[in-house]
């Protein structure tokens, strides 16, 4: 890029046309190259096509980074790829281990995820919030993989904020496998694009177990992540879960609102509920 510039700069005998067509192309190049370390969602082969088409993070800017920020830059993107993957395909376990490790790196996690989320249309967790407000004020929320707790701070209701580090002081640090919340003491769990660990078996088990009978589960994720999402939440059945609704008009998540029926346990012999992990590949 360097080169084209210097050549450029250093045309003044070239036709006026050459000229407009070296400009082009230079500004082409910086755009590029001020792009290039955004990230997009890897397509897997089920994938729908718009996710090809996620846009970077961050606004196109014509301005050339320094050689420090977009190594920088770099760096922060292959950190939050890893750290998404790891999310993705370890059990809760290991990811509450690998943020213990190294707190900080949950921020770079969240900075990544923000980036992205930005460039859709609708955020799922709005829609949640919208939801929630219409619920009695009375009623208890539990939000499963809160990240900083944004839903805490917009309904008026007691929610109960959990994530794998405490970004603030609204979130209890734990694994979501395992919450601090005693039996059917809640009126509505979240998961916001949070079932990530492999063990999504051991997160509905324990949604369950907090739930009121009665009580709402209200699940937004990646639509590529199931083959079939409607079989996914009809499998839910079994866990103690009846459909209730089933909006996938979204562009890249659907999201669900289940009503627990029955009180189930890791006792019970259940299927292991399988979802793919959402990577992303670099630009
Ligand atoms: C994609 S972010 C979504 C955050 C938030 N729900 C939202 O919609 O803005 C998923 C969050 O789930 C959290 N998470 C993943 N597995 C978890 C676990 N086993 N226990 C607690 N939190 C978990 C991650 O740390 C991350 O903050």
């Amino acid at each position: 890029m360097a080169k084209n510039k210097s050549k450029a700069g250093n045309s003044p005998k070239k036709s006026k046309k050459a000229q407009g067509i070296k400009k082009a192309a230079l500004k082409a190049n910086i755009k590029k190259s001020a792009t290039n370390q955004k990230f997009k969602i890897a397509p897997s082969k089920s994938q729908p096509k718009e996710f090809d088409q996620v846009q970077p993070a961050v606004k196109k800017t014509n301005k050339k980074l320094s050689i420090t920020d977009e190594a920088k830059l770099r760096l922060e993107s292959a950190h939050f790829r890893f750290l998404n993957e790891q999310l993705y395909t370890s059990r809760s376990s290991d990811a509450w281990n690998l943020f213990q490790e190294d707190p900080q790196s949950f921020y770079t996690y969240h900075k990544g995820f923000q980036n992205q989320v930005a460039k859709w249309p609708v955020n799922p967790l709005d829609l949640i919030i919208k939801e929630l407000k219409k619920e009695p004020k009375t009623s208890v929320f539990a939000d499963f993989g809160c990240g900083e707790a944004r839903l805490s701070a917009s309904v008026p209701h007691q929610v109960h904020s959990f994530d794998l580090v405490a970004a603030n002081e609204n979130v209890t640090a734990c694994d979501m496998a395992e919450v601090p919340l005693e039996n059917r003491s809640v009126n509505a769990v979240i998961f916001c694009l949070s079932l990530m660990g492999t063990n999504v078996n051991d997160f509905l088990i324990e949604a369950n177990r907090v739930l009121t009978v009665g009580g709402m589960l209200y699940i937004a994720e990646v639509e590529s992540r199931c083959h079939n999402a409607k079989a996914f939440l009809k499998s839910m059945e079994k866990f103690g879960y009846k459909l209730k609704e089933h909006n996938s008009s979204y562009q890249y998540f659907f999201l669900a609102k289940l009503t627990k029926t029955h009180n189930t346990s890791k006792k019970f012999s259940l299927p292991k509920l399988q979802l793919k992990p959402c990577l992303y590949k670099k630009r």
